[in-house]
């Protein structure tokens, strides 16, 4: 039995839809009946509250098992077996430590890789809900992955901050993170699009000239929508809660666009210029830098701060 792919679905903005499409790829993933684990991997636990699993005192959860994992060198990893037919490893708050606890680590890249190596054997596809963060907990979920989706929210911030991810895994690259690890992107991921609206017709086209050079993009979008929302207050998946709307057809399209494999590069070949995402908010926002006098640099001065 071969592996299980592993992919993670992240960004380092806030509210850009990873949650939301860990959740609905997962779910149309298992509905072509395919054997998936889900991950939460945000200390939010967006992901485990939307599967109804509350942290509970005792409940093993990703961080439980982490940190037996860091102080015993073994652990007993939870995997809860949802109804939907979906397996699950839910978060805590506690996951919010795991930045520093990874600081006493040696190799403490590695350690997640470590504990779903053995799962792997067991899943067709392992999905990873990645915190909106770029640190050494997201190095983690980068190493223990295969590839990986960036969701790409239609804000001058949210393409920006795609760029930066790019720029981050390049860095991570130059550092040798990815010498023994051939970590891949799948794709950029446009999310909560309002195609009605020329600013978001505006925004999609710069995505896609600009981090298209670097990333593929998806062909297929995710179109804002209330049903998804709606569908999450119920704690379900929106193939789950209307398979006839949209965004089960959407996110439907997405799996088999994943599955086809045709859209993934390797982080290895990545060429991202120098501030890319700074050139990335400038081409997405008609905001000017602020400038002083005379077009010049707008005036700063610093405090002395003593403690
Ligand atoms: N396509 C969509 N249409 C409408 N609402 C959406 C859509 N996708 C996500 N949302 C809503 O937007 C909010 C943020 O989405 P989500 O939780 O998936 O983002 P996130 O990137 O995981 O956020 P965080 O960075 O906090 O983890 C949620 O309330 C979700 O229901
Ligand atoms: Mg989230």
């Amino acid at each position: 039995m071969s592996d299980a792919r592993t992919m993670f679905v992240g960004s380092g903005k806030g509210g850009t839809g990873k949650t939301t499409t860990a959740q609905n790829l997962a779910s149309a993933f298992v509905a072509a009946g395919y054997r998936v684990l889900g991950v939460d991997g945000d200390g939010q636990a967006s992901w485990s509250h939307l599967n109804g699993l509350f942290p509970r005192q005792g409940r093993p959860n990703i961080y439980s098992a982490l940190k037996q994992l860091i102080e015993q060198y073994e652990t007993k990893v939870g995997i809860y077996h949802l109804p939907s037919g979906l397996d699950f490893i839910p978060s805590s708050s506690g996951l919010h430590k795991i930045v520093s606890d990874l600081a006493s680590v040696e190799r403490s890249e590695y350690l997640l890789q470590q504990l779903l190596t053995p799962l792997k054997g067991r899943y067709d596809l392992i999905i990873i809900d990645c915190p909106p963060a770029l640190n050494a907990w997201t190095n983690n979920i980068f190493m223990a992955c295969d590839d990986g989706i960036i969701t790409i929210q239609l804000e001058p911030l949210g393409i920006a901050s795609a760029g930066e991810t790019l720029e981050y895994l390049q860095g991570l690259r130059k550092r040798g993170l990815f010498m023994h690890h051939d970590l891949k992107l799948s794709g950029g991921l446009i999310t909560m699009m309002d195609s009605r609206t020329a600013i978001h017709r505006n925004l999609a086209e710069v995505a896609q000239e600009q981090l298209g050079q670097h990333m593929s993009i998806f062909s297929t979008r995710i179109e804002r929508t209330i049903q998804f929302p709606e569908a999450q207050y119920f704690g379900l998946p929106i193939d789950l809660y209307n398979k006839d709307s949209k965004g089960t057809a959407a996110y439907a399209a997405l799996a088999e666009e994943v599955l086809a494999g045709t859209s993934l590069r390797s982080v290895s070949g990545l060429q991202v210029p120098a501030r890319f995402a700074d050139s990335l908010l400038q081409a997405a926002s008609s905001i000017e830098e602020q400038a002083g006098e005379n077009g010049t640099e707008v005036t700063w001065e610093e405090i002395d701060v003593v403690i």
